[in-house]
């Protein structure tokens, strides 16, 4: 069949192969990094089934599925193990369901994924947020430290569960153990969001896992490791969350037809880790150690926690995962954006996200020498290119010391059906949002529907845009904030 000559017109496949054709050098999700065969070759259309006799049921496991399943808890060192093919979204949902009744009062880490935020909505939770120190350095959200864990926690008695993200996106871990430890002592369960550490907490691999002391974890195994985008595990290690509240809200929030070959490839990647994951992992712990040397020496451009910066010169980390490559462009005159859109157009390497400051690479267990070697080497490019034209650095932004949370005014559900208005962000200072706003990736909102909105979060919108992050609205309406006319009734 032939198009028009506009590529927009291309079926989705095509423009795939056409894009797979190119050398352009994935450093983003998935973890397979589109090598041929890493995956198993479980995708062919003669293994897409249903669940037909013998292949078990995902929903009510005790065959094949079950010991796939089992295996990735003994892997993982946590008491049951559930797949999940609508990726850690899907297990954040249902694990905020198990574990929170509607309307309860729920302590979250303000960086925490989209997901746990329309948990929230959809469950009509009260938040409170813990919000991340900023690293001055970087301007990247820092660990949440255990004492306002268990600060918050004595001030909210009522609160029903935790919720921490660690790793962050940009491998920013917390202390979890600790954290842990005043949940126990509350008696309150702790979530982990883990999708970006479905390598930890394996022999030979990167960092302790949550699944060690946290009741519930979710693990992307697609971001970094060789399974299919949208495959992850929830892991339950609860004597506080009843498991078959985890399988009730699995019902809901996970399809009912789950894809094998979806299945079989997330097999695959726990018997190929637990075959073989040490020395995969001891493979890719070299080449970021080799990476981390040869970016010694850079002035202008940085690196978090390499090239001689270190997780210790930074107080507001706990802990940061070698695996994740934050470059912070500042000092050779680049937002994230720029650095970015530099890096995929010049050297052909595709980065996983852009923030206004940094721009961040994500490796997995498949890279290649020639991968990173070509980051290196572009890298050292504009270094010597912003040294040689003198580029002037970035002027240093004022940083708040915390993560900005709006004060909160009605729920979420609520302010997203009530009657709205569409201002300019700084016009909207001390109205009630009524959509949510966050660049994606990561997904962090800057502000959710039912908040206030504040100074901070106008200015902190107007120097996203104006270092180039694309930010969602969900109102609809770019650059406008949705808020809630003056005239809907009081009691939102
Ligand atoms: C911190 C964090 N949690 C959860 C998710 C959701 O993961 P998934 O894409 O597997 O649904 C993401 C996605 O990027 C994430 O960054």
């Amino acid at each position: 069949m032939n198009y028009p000559n506009n590529e927009c017109a291309l079926p989705l496949e095509e423009r795939l192969r056409q894009y797979a054709a190119t050398d352009a050098y994935p450093f983003h999700m998935p973890g397979h990094k589109r090598q041929a065969g890493a995956l198993g070759g479980a995708l062919p259309e003669a293994l897409d089934i249903t669940e037909i006799d013998g292949f078990d049921d995902l929903h009510d496991p005790e065959g094949v599925l079950a010991d796939a399943m089992d295996r990735a808890a003994r892997l993982y060192g946590s008491k049951k193990a559930r797949f999940l093919v609508n990726g850690s979204t899907c297990g954040i949902l249902a694990g905020i369901h198990a574990a929170a009744p509607r309307g309860s009062t729920v302590l979250v880490a303000r960086n925490c994924h989209k997901s746990v935020y329309h948990a929230i909505e959809l469950l009509d939770l009260r938040p409170v947020y813990l919000a991340p120190v900023i690293d001055p350095y970087s301007g990247v959200a820092g660990s949440i430290d255990p004492a306002d864990v268990e600060t918050a926690l004595a001030e909210h008695p009522d609160a029903r569960l935790v919720v921490i993200t660690s790793p962050t996106y940009e491998g920013v871990m917390s202390e979890l153990p600790g954290i842990a430890l005043r949940c126990s002592r509350a008696g309150v369960p702790l979530l982990v969001d883990e999708a970006h550490g479905a390598h930890f907490g394996l022999r030979g691999g990167f960092a302790a896992s949550a699944t060690g002391c946290a009741d519930l974890v979710v693990q992307s195994l697609h971001k970094t490791l060789p399974s299919p985008t949208q495959t992850a595990l929830l892991h339950w290690n609860s004597k506080l969350i009843p498991f078959e509240a985890v399988e009730h809200a699995l019902d809901i929030f996970e399809t009912s037809s789950p894809s094998y070959p979806l299945m079989a490839a997330m097999d695959h990647c726990l018997h190929l880790l637990e075959a073989d994951g040490e020395a995969l992992l001891a493979a890719w712990a070299d080449r970021m150690e080799r990476f981390d040397r040869a970016v010694w020496g850079l002035k202008r451009l940085r690196v978090l926690g390499k090239g001689g910066d270190a997780v210790e010169l930074h107080p507001d980390f706990w802990y940061l995962d070698p695996s994740k490559i934050v470059i912070l462009g500042r000092g050779a005159g680049l937002t994230g954006p720029a650095l970015m859109a530099a890096l995929r157009e010049r050297f052909g390497l595709e980065l996983e996200m852009a923030a206004g400051d940094y721009a961040v690479a994500m490796t997995g267990l498949c890279d290649t020498d020639e991968g990173m070697e070509r980051l290196v080497r572009a890298l050292w490019t504009l270094e010597r290119e912003a040294e040689e034209a003198n580029v002037p650095t970035l002027s240093e932004r004022d940083l708040p010391r915390r993560v900005p949370v709006p004060e909160w005014a009605a729920p979420a559900a609520a302010c997203l059906r009530a009657e709205r208005e569409w201002l300019q962000p700084r016009q909207a200072v001390g109205r009630i949002s009524a959509e949510y706003v966050w660049a994606y990736p990561p997904g962090i909102p800057v502000l959710t529907p039912g908040e206030r909105v504040g100074i901070r979060q106008a200015e902190q919108l107007e120097w996203m845009a104006a270092c180039g992050v694309s930010l969602k609205h969900t109102g609809g309406r770019e650059g406008l904030l949705a808020v809630v006319c003056e005239t809907a009734p009081a009691d939102l």
